[in-house]
């Protein structure tokens, strides 16, 4: 077989799925906090599970997680609006935490504190103080915490990393990511993104979380060492930005546009931009630069956690400069979402290691708070994570 052959070999076919779990013999017991919007994807998950049961729902929002409950024609689901008295009375097994980021931290833990597995939207928390306490938490309950993340859950995403431990790049040094949009500041079915209250930051941690999970589980999740950071609001402040809604450029209280410049140990670099809106149609493609071969990972319009075209490997074979071309991968089986949660449950059953654990998102939240600090501090900071 050619050389030429053997690359485009290694990557042919998509990774195996991961196996699950045997069903439990009683259902699993499952409470949402938080019945907005993300919280839809989550139940629809649930629903196609014959091993789980719907049993309550909380919600800040008088009356929001009964008509939650309704729009799935679901019966005898409890719900409050307290999701501590919820836990009190509902014999719950896990929670999904689908809350604003700001109420990440606290209803995360409270719920491992009182004996349940817990699925938490991204990004974990806002700042790194409340990913470490979270962190503790878990470390001391022993509960199951996994952040959700479902990129993670699709083939082509899977496929960066199998290129990259394939060692066909060489030693990594140069990486370019990011994502954008160019005129996508989430805002209308709720304001909850755009407010310092309870969103806590924008676009940096809302889709940079999911830019920085791609190439850093690539990369095995490396240490961070320094940032230099730098955050703007020029478009989510402005009330023309919003036509027939200018009253959202007050209440706009976060980032809609960062940069950074991002130093790993093992001697590697991420030049990073993420945009909720910008001039421009996208950031730039995701390029992975190696002493032996580059990687291209097209950047999608609207920047969405997906791989926006086929991949391209840059390499050298006898002598002459080569590409290969990845074709996207179909999904096989579960979609993102529904792997997510399926996988989460199947941690709970057998008590497993969370699937997207926080030993590797306390990182990306690391390198989320640095960029923030560093922009206000205006300099490149230190990134430091305290021991759990
Ligand atoms: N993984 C994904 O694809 C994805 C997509 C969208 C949003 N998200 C994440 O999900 C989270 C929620 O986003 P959303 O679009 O559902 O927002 P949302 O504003 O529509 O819903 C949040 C809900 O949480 C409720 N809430 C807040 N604090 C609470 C508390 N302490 N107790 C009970 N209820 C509380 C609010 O009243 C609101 O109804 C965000 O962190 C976001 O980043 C993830």
């Amino acid at each position: 077989m050619s050389n030429d052959a053997k690359i485009l070999d290694l990557f042919k076919d998509a990774p195996a799925e991961e196996p699950v779990a045997p069903r439990a013999e009683r259902k699993i017991r499952v409470g949402f906090i938080g019945t907005g919007g993300i919280a839809n994807s989550h139940i629809k998950a649930y629903l196609q599970f014959d091993d789980v049961e719907i049993v309550a729902g909380a919600d800040l929002v008088d009356g929001k997680a009964d008509a939650f409950f309704e729009k799935y024609e679901l019966e005898g689901v409890r719900t409050y609006t307290d999701y501590k008295q919820m836990i009190a009375e509902c014999e719950l097994d896990v929670v999904s935490v689908c809350t604003y980021n700001r109420q990440h931290a606290g209803p995360a833990m409270y719920a491992m504190q009182h004996g349940l597995d817990v699925l938490l939207e991204k990004p974990m928390t806002v700042t790194l103080d409340e990913a470490v306490e979270l962190c503790r938490v878990e470390k001391q309950t022993g509960r199951i915490l996994s952040i959700g993340f479902q990129p993670r859950f699709d083939p082509n995403m899977q496929m960066i990393g199998k290129i990259v431990r394939s060692g066909v790049l060489g030693k990594i040094y140069y990486i370019q990511t990011g994502g954008g949009r160019r005129h996508g500041i989430p805002v209308g079915r709720t304001d909850s993104f755009i407010k310092d209250d309870t969103a806590g930051v924008g676009a940096v941690g809302d889709i940079g979380c999911y830019s920085l999970d791609m190439i850093l589980n690539a990369l095995d999740y490396p240490r961070p060492l320094t940032v230099s950071g730098y955050t703007s609001a020029f478009f989510g402040q402005n009330p023309a930005y919003y036509s027939a809604h200018p009253e959202y450029a007050e209440r706009f209280g976060v980032d809609d546009f960062a940069a950074a410049f991002i130093r790993l140990e093992n001697d590697i670099v991420i030049d990073f931009r993420i945009s909720w809106a910008m001039h421009m149609d996208t950031a730039g493609d995701t390029i992975v630069l190696g002493t032996k071969g580059g990687l291209r990972i097209p950047s999608t319009e609207c920047w969405n956690g997906t791989v926006g075209g086929p991949m391209k490997i840059y390499t050298e074979s006898a002598g002459a400069q080569v590409e290969y071309e990845l074709p996207i991968l179909p999904l096989k089986g579960l979609g993102r979402v529904e792997s997510k949660v399926r996988s989460f449950l199947d941690a709970h059953l057998t008590r497993g290691k969370a699937p997207v654990p926080t030993s590797q998102i306390i990182i990306n939240q690391a390198i989320i708070s640095g960029i923030v600090e560093s922009a206000k501090q205006g300099r490149e900071i230190k990134i430091e994570i305290p021991e759990i």
